[in-house]
């Protein structure tokens, strides 16, 4: 069965390559090449993508540079914010076709994708809102005489925006709305796994009145294009999510001219259930904590601890809940779980699976790739509980990004909290429990950069969300993500 969404034919994936947008131009690149991204339910070819390199990069930031210091980072704060809700009322207008492309490239079920309405739109109209909320402060100052002294706040300048498969529409939203609200201007190269949604919004972009090279999309390769942009000497500012491997060239990338960098990085979130919570409500939550998107989230809470006297009964109930869950093409509307985004990610979470197994933990579920007929031509892993983990583990330390829970037992508040901090990460974490005391405790000990408490993943565009350690720095979401992307400076005028 196929959603309604997919019966209509999207003129966008029309069967011609997709071109760049480069100062206001939907071009080819430089060298001519292009590369396929692909439809991952059925690994069928979806387009051609024009495959940017360091001489589109060249090209789109001195185009950005150009509309940075033309009219657009003097624009009113009411015309940023009349831009913003412009381009919101056309994703809004084509939010099933925005949702579908997502699902068809990077294989999020549509029942997900169609999910994301309210935080894609929620964001943009937020960002509309900041736009007109940026300012400095006047700053008494205590120097003999007489000097007044005020702060002024300013775009920050060409911002290059480097973005992950696991959610193209809200991770291109994301790096785009601040930049509009902020009078910033963007290079935003999206992932090679999945870069058709970014392209299709850019359009929405220019139809909402987006002034040519504002904002610019060079779709291409990690290792060439996004190093390109990286380690450019016109960026300004690089906000990159991804991995904390990739987080590292980046700012090793960044000191050739010591621009500003934000990043979201990986995590192995710890989600912590007590006895005393309510089970019912924390088997479901503890489950799509990790299977939601098939693993694939930064925050996900790979690491369940559960309170010793309820883990056999807990974890079954987990496992048993991921068996429940429907696995299979992302377009079927009855699908919970797709496939994987690629191949290559097949092989990664395939590999921590017969890893686990080698390391002496026990699937109660899951734990092999599903190829029983259509699935076959896919990259699908169903939802897998691995009992018996150790700390020590590998599957207990690194990021698989797959739908892969590794579940611990543990005894007491203070060594739950010594073991979930034991890890490099520091993204998301989550806590089940009826008491109160025991979740103000938790919140206040976690190294993480959100708590969730009786429920996992909560979002909004006005609540800050990242890192600490290794899950990166900076914070996106929230009148800080909007600081991100701005300078202060300090004026000061000798009034005697
Ligand atoms: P990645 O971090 O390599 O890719 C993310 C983005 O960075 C993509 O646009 C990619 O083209 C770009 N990139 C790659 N190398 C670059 C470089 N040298 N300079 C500039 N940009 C570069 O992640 P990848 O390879 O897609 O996935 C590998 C693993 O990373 C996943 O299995 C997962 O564990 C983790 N990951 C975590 C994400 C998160 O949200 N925390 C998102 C994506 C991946
Ligand atoms: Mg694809």
């Amino acid at each position: 069965m196929t959603a309604d969404v997919f019966t209509t034919r999207h003129p966008f994936l029309d069967g011609k390559p997709k071109r760049m947008l480069i100062d206001g131009k939907w071009v080819e690149a430089a060298s001519g090449k292009t590369f396929e991204t692909i439809n991952p339910s059925t690994g069928e070819v979806l387009a051609r993508v024009a495959e940017g390199d360091a001489e589109d990069v060249d090209r789109a930031v001195a185009s950005a540079r150009r509309a940075f210091e033309g009219p657009w980072s003097r624009m009113k704060p009411f015309e940023r914010q009349g831009l913003l809700l412009r381009l919101a009322d056309l994703v809004e207008k084509h939010f099933e076709e925005l949702a579908a492309l997502d699902t068809l490239d990077m294989g999020a079920p549509i029942s997900r994708t169609l999910g994301n309405r309210l935080r894609a739109l929620g964001m943009l109209r937020y960002y509309a809102g900041q736009a007109l909320s940026i300012h400095g402060e006047t700053i008494p100052n205590s120097l003999p005489g007489e000097y007044q002294s005020f702060t002024l706040k300013e775009p920050v300048g060409v911002v290059g925006a480097i973005i992950p498969w696991n959610g193209p529409l809200t991770a291109t939203i994301w790096k785009i709305g601040p930049a509009l609200a902020t009078g910033c201007t963007v290079v935003l190269k999206p992932a090679e796994e999945a870069p058709l949604t970014s392209l299709r919004l850019a359009e929405l972009c220019q139809e909402a009145g987006v002034p040519a090279g504002v904002v610019n999309v060079v779709p291409g390769y990690g290792e060439t294009a996004g190093a390109a942009l990286a380690r450019h000497r016109d960026v300004d500012k690089v906000a990159f999510t991804g991995s904390h491997l990739t987080g590292q060239k980046i700012v090793e990338a960044s000191a050739g001219n010591l621009k500003r960098v934000s990043l979201e990085l990986g995590g192995k979130s710890p989600d912590i259930v007590f006895a005393d919570a309510d089970l019912d409500a924390a088997v479901p939550g503890a489950g799509m904590a990790v299977f939601a998107n098939s693993g694939q989230i930064c925050s996900a809470g790979t690491r369940l601890f559960v309170e010793r006297r309820v883990y056999d009964e807990f974890t079954a109930r987990v496992a048993a809940y991921g068996t429940s869950l429907k696995v299979g093409d992302s377009r079927d509307p009855e699908t919970n779980i797709g496939p994987l985004v690629s191949a290559e990610q097949l092989e990664r979470v395939t590999g921590y699976l017969a890893m686990g197994r080698q390391e002496g933990a026990r699937p109660l579920s899951g734990g092999e790739r599903l190829t029983g007929g259509e699935l076959s031509k896919g990259f699908f892993v169903p939802p897998t509980v691995f009992a018996d983990v150790r700390d020590d583990m590998r599957i207990a330390q690194e990021e698989i990004f797959g739908p892969v829970i590794s579940a611990i037992p543990f005894d007491d508040i203070e060594e739950v909290i010594a073991r979930a901090n034991r890890t490099q990460y520091g993204l998301g974490s989550g806590v089940w429990t009826r008491d109160v005391s025991k979740a103000h405790k938790l919140a206040r000990s976690i190294r993480a950069g959100s708590v969730w408490i009786n429920c996992y993943q909560a979002m909004d565009p006005a609540v800050p969300f990242g890192g600490y350690k290794m899950s990166g720095y900076g914070r996106e979401s929230g009148k800080q993500h909007v600081e991100e992307y701005l300078n202060v400076k300090s004026v000061w005028i000798r009034t005697e």
